[in-house]
């Protein structure tokens, strides 16, 4: 043996000691690592309370053709040793690009463990090839000695864990399929959950509350059958991020962070009725099958998440190839429910910003031609002439026009005077671009070209005029799922607005993916969101994806994608309503992996007073006021008609003065899908703005105004539920008063069911 290869051997000996432990930096998270009979286990405990029970890691991987290669069906969850580990402390303070805060102190310990797994294997050939597939192979050919390395890496915040499995380049594992990642997540009891069923193609479902044990009794009510695109896999399975509350009041937020190039990660519940996943739910025929794939492992305690990644369209769940890891699992716990919502964890765990010049990024508050259309009293498409298109075959302008098309130039017009005149930055225009005739889930490639206008838009005429009231108009590529399409076209369709002057594009991914078969959560997905986000960095243009998959902070490395929608929006008020609690939920939940594009602001919340569509927003209006602050964006809309702004006119003066970016971000009360109050500080002002929102139930809130600045005076205006408003009854009873407040003065806030406050303190 030469030397290398005996201090090889030597430093590949297993480690006498088992057990690691690593504790936070304030000692109050403690995380415990070992291998129990050659199984990677952790266990999470929080100021001695047991957060997570020994739960068990790793990978199964995936047969695959191309033996050669090095592709291997085998596992990465059993026969391992420990043969390093590494402790380490990290401290750091950073600025974000846009964020809550100015700046996020990135401080934990870390834990990296080296794993390795020896094992025989039929020797290969000097092509490559496995013996078996040689002639003369198969049975009784010579075994041969290889091993596997991994890493698992452990952070521990004083808000939390994440932890990935790290692959380095190695002999024996260069590529690999995965069929399923097996990372536990064994809770101690069966906790309060607010969930969305797991499902491959959608998160636009409304959020269930119930104890662990009542998922699976309560999965069929919770699914959105309705939507364009739904593939529901499990009766136990679920979203992340994952609230939970426990009997003895501990909060537990589980979900991932820094999700690249693999597939976006769900839970599945081993619950204590089955302890067995028996049946499964199938999207396509809207019933629950008998599962014929049992876990082939060893079944978890009651009450465990087992990881369930999203299967691209061959029905694996990665193809990998080393050097690589995967995304972090990140579990926030605290007694504290604000911690949930001003934990940093999520970014932190995100690389740093990739982008050198990021001095074209900003906030950005918009109004848009959207709203009339989702309500149905105008149209996308241009004309109902054809029962279908082929875009290169129309002469768009001998069409008959419908007459209902939003996107023509005096209504753009009028929209852009509206933003003009209210200091909104851009206006969103949906339905400019041809090809909305037969746009969704008609299995059609060449929907869109993203280049040419319908012919009532005056792409050159309209920019100007926006650029000349220091106004620009927001780029809107509905993709309809078809992303081989957009691909193709993505470069033109950059160029086109770099032509025009447009730097923010919102798009979409309405209906099942084309090529047909895959998935929107899956690797090949998330590859196509990020691929976009960077291409469209190279352009200068901040994105903000609609059905794109739920964020994981890469926002931190790709500070241009402001904005997602990835959970139910605004828009579900027209189709028929969200609970009022939703938007008490949502911070706690999608909020965690970035912002939303929740798009708020309706104040005239009967829809049917303008139109034939009979649902109704589930707000007040000072409640819509609320949501500026208590659902974090940089990029925030007004999202009804100017004509309802006008309206309510001193009510709109918030939305004029509200920032959306932040230097400060304090989270007063929370308690999950009952109420959420939080104070901001306006980036480079001294100026305050509160956002209080809550339930069905209302709420008293009671804000000490101890963080405003020694000394100083604040002209004060709150914009609050009148006594009688109510969001079914009464939604547009306001009042709002002015005074003059000072640090140390309190302001007692009372909340009308499904209602909120807003409050501006403007330094003096
Ligand atoms: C769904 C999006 O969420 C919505 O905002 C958009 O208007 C439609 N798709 C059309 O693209
Ligand atoms: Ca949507």
């Amino acid at each position: 043996m030469k030397h290398r290869n005996i201090l090889l051997a030597l430093l590949l000996l297993p480690l006498t000691a088992m057990a690691e432990e690593i504790k936070s930096p304030n000692g109050n998270i403690v995380l415990n690592f070992t291998i129990d009979e050659g199984r990677p286990t952790y266990t999470l405990m929080y100021k001695d309370k047991e957060v997570v029970r020994p739960s068990h890691l790793g990978l199964e991987l995936a047969k695959d053709k191309h033996a050669s290669m090095g592709l291997d069906e085998d596992d990465l969850m059993t026969g391992f040793q420990m043969v390093d580990c590494k402790t380490s402390e990290f401290d750091e303070t950073w600025k974000p690009v846009w964020g809550e805060t100015s700046t996020i102190r990135n401080h934990y310990n870390e834990l990296a463990v080296t794993l390795v797994r020896h094992f025989d294997r039929p020797m290969k050939t000097a092509m490559g090839q496995a013996p078996e597939m040689m002639p003369g192979g198969g049975p009784g050919v010579a075994l041969q000695p290889y091993s596997r390395q991994m890493i698992i890496r452990f952070r521990v915040y004083d808000d939390g864990i994440g932890f990935r499995y790290e692959f380095p380049q190695q002999p024996d594992l260069n590529y690999f399929l995965i069929k399923e990642e097996h990372s536990e997540f064994a809770m101690t009891g069966d906790h309060t959950a607010w969930w969305l069923p797991g499902d491959y193609d959608t998160q636009e479902q409304e959020t269930q509350e119930t104890k662990l044990s009542e998922i699976r009794k309560q999965m069929y009510k919770a699914v959105n059958w309705g939507n364009s695109s739904v593939a529901v896999f499990s009766p136990t399975g679920v979203q992340t991020s994952l609230q939970m509350k426990t009997d003895d009041g501990l909060y537990i937020n589980i979900h991932e962070a820094a999700c690249a190039d693999y597939a976006t990660m769900h839970l599945e519940l081993v619950d204590a009725e089955t302890k067995a996943l028996t049946t499964k739910l199938d999207g396509n025929s809207n019933k629950y099958t008998p599962n014929p794939e049992p876990c082939e492992y060893p079944l978890p305690k009651p009450f465990t998440f087992v990881s369930h990644l999203t299967p691209d369209a061959t029905g694996l769940k990665g193809a990998m190839q080393t050097p690589c890891e995967t995304p972090w699992r990140t579990i926030i716990v605290s007694d504290d429910a604000r911690d949930m919502l001003s934990s940093n964890l999520i970014l932190n765990l995100n690389e740093p910003c990739k982008l050198e010049d990021t001095s074209w990024i900003h906030p950005t508050k918009y109004c848009g031609v959207w709203w009339e259309m989702i309500v149905g009293k105008s149209s996308w498409n241009y004309t109902d002439q054809f029962p279908s298109i082929k875009l290169d075959q129309i002469d768009w302008q001998k069409v008959k026009a419908n007459g209902r098309h939003a996107a023509n130039n005096d209504k753009v017009k009028r929209y852009i005077d509206f933003a003009a005149k209210n200091g909104l930055d851009q206006v969103l225009v949906e339905g400019w671009n041809v090809g909305w005739e037969d746009w969704a889930n008609m299995w059609k490639r060449d929907v869109f070209d993203f280049q040419t206008p319908y012919p009532d838009f005056d792409i050159k005429m309209l920019n100007d005029y926006a650029h000349s009231k220091g106004v620009k108009l927001l780029m809107h590529h509905e993709t309809s799922s078809s992303t081989q399409n957009y691909e193709r076209h993505m470069e033109a369709a950059f160029n086109l607005m770099n032509k025009y002057g447009y730097d923010a594009v919102k798009t979409g991914y309405v209906g099942d993916i084309i090529p047909r078969g895959d998935h929107h959560y899956s690797q090949s997905m998330n590859n196509h969101y990020l691929h976009v986000v960077k291409e469209a960095a190279k352009h200068h243009i901040m994105v903000n994806a609609h059905e794109a998959t739920r964020p994981t902070g890469l926002c931190r490395t790709y500070p241009n994608l402001v904005g997602n929608e990835s959970a139910r929006g605004t828009e579900y008020e027209a189709f028929g309503g969200s609970r009022p609690d939703h938007t008490c939920i949502l911070p706690f939940t999608r909020l965690q992996g970035g912002p939303m594009d929740y798009t708020p602001g309706i104040f005239v919340t009967k829809l049917s007073e303008w139109s034939n569509n009979t649902s109704w927003a589930r707000i007040t209006i000072a409640g819509s006021l609320a949501l500026y602050l208590t659902m974090y964006s940089p990029l925030q809309m007004a999202a009804d008609l100017p004509e309802h702004y006008e309206k309510f006119d001193d009510a709109f003066q918030f939305i004029r003065d509200v920032a959306c970016d932040w230097d400060e971000s304090i989270y007063l009360e929370a308690e999950p899908a009952d109420y959420i109050t939080v104070a901001r500080k306006a980036k480079g002002t001294q100026n305050w703005f509160i956002g209080g929102k809550c339930d069905e139930q209302g709420h008293q809130s009671t804000v000490k105004l101890d963080f405003l600045e020694k000394g100083r005076k604040y002209n004060c205006t709150i914009y609050a539920d009148a006594a009688d408003a109510h969001y079914e009854t009464n939604p547009q009873a306001y009042t709002i008063t002015k005074r003059v407040v000072k640090r140390g003065d309190t302001l007692k806030l009372q909340e009308a069911p499904g209602g909120g406050f807003a409050v501006s303190l403007i330094a003096q």
